[in-house]
């Protein structure tokens, strides 16, 4: 079964860049940059990845990614992760980033957008690994300001898979982002949202019916809402669900107990994913590994759920085909 689950091609469809970030790459980076950390080591850093909520986390991930400033560290980070998710049998990677939490530190958005394209061409060309890109707007911020980013990102409209919507959910709902979205699907772009991760069901509703996106990111407290379950299920909206994330960051109690399979024997579609795996315990392997051990899955319902990810990914209708024989020949 562990060689089935890294054999299977896998497409990770929700992951944030700056999450990937791992302790030692971090050290690193700031001795290159003569950024202070408040850690002594690299076990200092992970003995602190201790979370009790998603703010508790948010707060460390972006003290982080303070150690990022040239494209160069943007390329490194990428290249990275890359590299560790091809070795898990990872073919596609779509990737959130945070330009504002970047903006903010003075690091320009070209920077981010220099380093990240360097290494995507360069995980094409070395592994073959196709990805795609999801600017994220930050909720816990003013929607004025994440109109400005999409002005701002206006020499990259055409490289943008994606607008996303990530950071502190409570209190945030998409209804404050309904004008930027409009204005992204007035250009063309996808769009995508976290939603009931923390936040009510409610927040769902409002991505679908406000923001008219094409998949919902975590979602898991769909399940609160029966009628809502069922409009999921009946449109087809594919979850992005995040088994260690929602464990690590107490959305559950423990992986036993995650909504998984209710998710699953409610019809819904949905894909597995790693979301912040330098933070959570690991990478798309482990996720599907911790899925394996908790619900004694067959190998049927990995070959549906990897399916279902190509089926639902940014990628071009060849490279579709193509993932799609590969999954077919893992049965
Ligand atoms: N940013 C990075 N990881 C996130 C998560 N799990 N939820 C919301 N925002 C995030
Ligand atoms: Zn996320």
């Amino acid at each position: 079964m562990d060689d089935f689950l890294r054999r299977l091609p896998k497409a990770e469809l929700h992951l944030h860049i700056e999450g990937t970030l791992e302790p030692e790459l971090m050290f690193a980076l700031a001795r290159r940059n003569g950024v202070s950390l408040p850690y002594a080591s690299v076990e200092a850093v992970r003995a602190a990845y201790d979370f009790t909520d998603l703010q508790s986390f948010l707060d460390l991930y972006y003290q982080g990614m303070s150690v990022l400033r040239t494209a160069e560290d943007f390329h490194d980070l990428a290249m990275d992760y890359f590299r560790r998710a091809h070795a898990e049998g990872v073919v596609h990677v779509e990737m959130h980033f945070d330009p504002q939490a970047h903006l903010a530190r003075g690091v320009e958005l070209a920077t981010v957008m220099e380093g990240l394209g360097q290494a995507r061409r360069q995980a094409e060309r070395e592994l073959g690994l196709s990805t795609a890109l999801i600017m994220a707007f930050l909720r816990d911020r003013s929607p004025e300001e994440a109109m400005q980013l999409l002005e701002k990102a206006s020499p990259y409209w055409e490289t943008l898979d994606a607008v996303g919507l990530d950071s502190a959910e409570r209190d945030h709902p998409p209804a404050k982002f309904q004008a930027v979205f409009e204005r992204a699907r007035r250009l063309g772009i996808p769009r995508v949202a976290h939603a009931g991760e923390e936040g009510p069901p409610e927040y769902i509703r409002e991505a679908l019916d406000l923001l008219d996106v094409c998949r919902i990111d975590h979602g898991v407290r769909c399940l609160e809402d029966p009628a809502l379950v069922e409009r999921l299920r009946d449109q087809g909206v594919v979850l992005t669900v995040c088994p260690l994330s929602n464990v690590r960051l107490k959305v559950v109690e423990r992986i036993e107990a995650h909504p998984l399979p209710r998710l699953l024997d409610a019809g819904l579609r949905l894909t597995l994913n790693s979301d912040d795996p330098a933070y959570f315990g690991g990478g798309m392997l482990a996720n599907f590994r911790a899925c394996q051990r908790a619900f004694d899955w067959s190998k049927s319902t990995f070959i549906q759920l990897a399916g279902i990810a190509i089926e639902a990914a940014f990628m071009d209708e060849t490279r579709r085909l193509s993932l799609h024989r590969r999954l077919a020949e893992c049965s």
